[in-house]
């Protein structure tokens, strides 16, 4: 939906970070029955970076989020709010976004996590943007991190092949200018898909317990096929609501970035909706899946490598467990 407001958000700068260690194809070979070529044929991957013991989600957060205050020229003490995307937060409590406030040295102001899965980031941009509309707030710290890889089975080929660490994170700044900012965000879910891709334990339904451990249950686990099809098709269907809400047509994209879960779905999502692929932000070969954190992590590359400029048409997408989606569409 658009919205006609005095207040419009801009993106102030970009930031991310992604641990030192990589956990090769080669490296996974020697933990279950896969081989670097069906990897790559299948996924595009080559490697993913992997957090080091000791080394949690706030960590990863603090490094994306302190790049994004000084590409914006900002200091924590300017925050506003705090959104920090993630389904792997240091704990359940406190939130992430709290422990974060805590160590980036902001102001007693409100933080809380966000929980979308692979779409957080989308969501949580969609948010603060709302928050920023409504003149509530003028800096938004808005951060996806995840240390995915201590909720991954190594003995499940079909999942441990995908999931890497990471953060990236944007400062989402209050404007008065028409000319730039967020123009369009289209959020969906479908529970009904729910299934596809879980996390059984920890919640209330399934606390945690001996025979947790025995099953397995506190890995990920999924239905990868189906959720393949599916991707595909939201993540095309929320570009088009975003071409469709803002009259545009595709040519006046300059950038997509797609969440990063699977070169064959970001080729086959390009190719359904008919965007030139040296528009297509990617980097799934050198990261993996960091659910949250792939969006502002290709984002704040793309920024710093020069290819996204200002004043250019930005598309982000995602889809993820839930099953979540959405697009945003801004002026960067
Ligand atoms: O953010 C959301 C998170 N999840 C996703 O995005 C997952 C989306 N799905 C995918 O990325 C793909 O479905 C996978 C990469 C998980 C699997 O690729 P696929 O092309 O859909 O393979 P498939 O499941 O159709 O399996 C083809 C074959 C099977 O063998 P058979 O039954 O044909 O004999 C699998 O057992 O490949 C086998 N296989 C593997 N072989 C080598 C599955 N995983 C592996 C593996 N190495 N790691």
């Amino acid at each position: 939906m658009t919205s006609k407001t005095p207040f419009r958000t801009r993106i102030a700068g970009t930031g991310s970070y992604l641990p030192e260690k990589l956990l090769t194809n080669a490296d996974i070979e020697k933990l279950v029955d896969t081989n670097d070529a069906w990897i790559r044929e299948r996924t595009g991957i080559q490697h993913r970076h992997i957090a080091a013991d000791g080394e949690f989600t706030s960590d990863l957060a603090l490094k994306a989020a302190q790049k994004a205050l000084e590409a914006a020229n900002l200091t924590a003490q300017d925050l506003d709010l705090i959104i920090v995307c993630t389904v792997s937060p240091d704990q359940v409590m406190p939130s992430c976004a709290c422990v974060l406030q805590q160590k980036i040295g902001a102001r007693n102001i409100m933080a809380f996590d966000l929980s979308a899965a692979c779409s957080g980031f989308v969501y949580g941009l969609a948010t603060a943007d709302q928050f920023i509309r409504t003149g509530m707030y003028k800096n938004v710290l808005v951060v996806g991190a995840e240390v995915l890889h201590r909720y991954v089975n190594y003995k499940d080929r079909e999942t441990c092949i995908l999931f890497g660490d990471g953060a990236g994170a944007v400062i989402a700044q209050r404007t008065t200018s028409e000319t730039e900012g967020i123009m369009s965000a289209h959020l969906r879910s479908d529970g009904s898909l729910g299934d596809l891709f879980v996390l059984p334990a920890g919640g209330s339904a399934m606390p945690f317990d001996q025979s947790v451990l025995d099953r397995g249950d506190q890995y990920v686990r999924m239905k990868g096929r189906e959720i393949f099809k599916h991707a595909v098709r939201t993540m095309s269907q929320v570009c088009q609501d975003a071409l469709d809400a803002n009259a545009m047509t595709i040519d006046q994209i300059d950038w997509v970035i797609p969440h990063q879960a699977n070169l064959r779905i970001i080729d086959a999502v390009g190719s359904h909706f008919g965007i030139e692929p040296e528009k297509v932000v990617i980097n799934v070969q050198t990261m993996g899946n960091t659910s949250a954190a792939t969006v502002p992590v290709a984002f704040d590359q793309a920024v710093r490598d020069g290819r996204i400029k200002r004043g250019q048409h930005v598309l982000l997408t995602a889809f993820g467990a839930g099953l979540t989606s959405g697009s945003i569409m801004m002026k960067f």
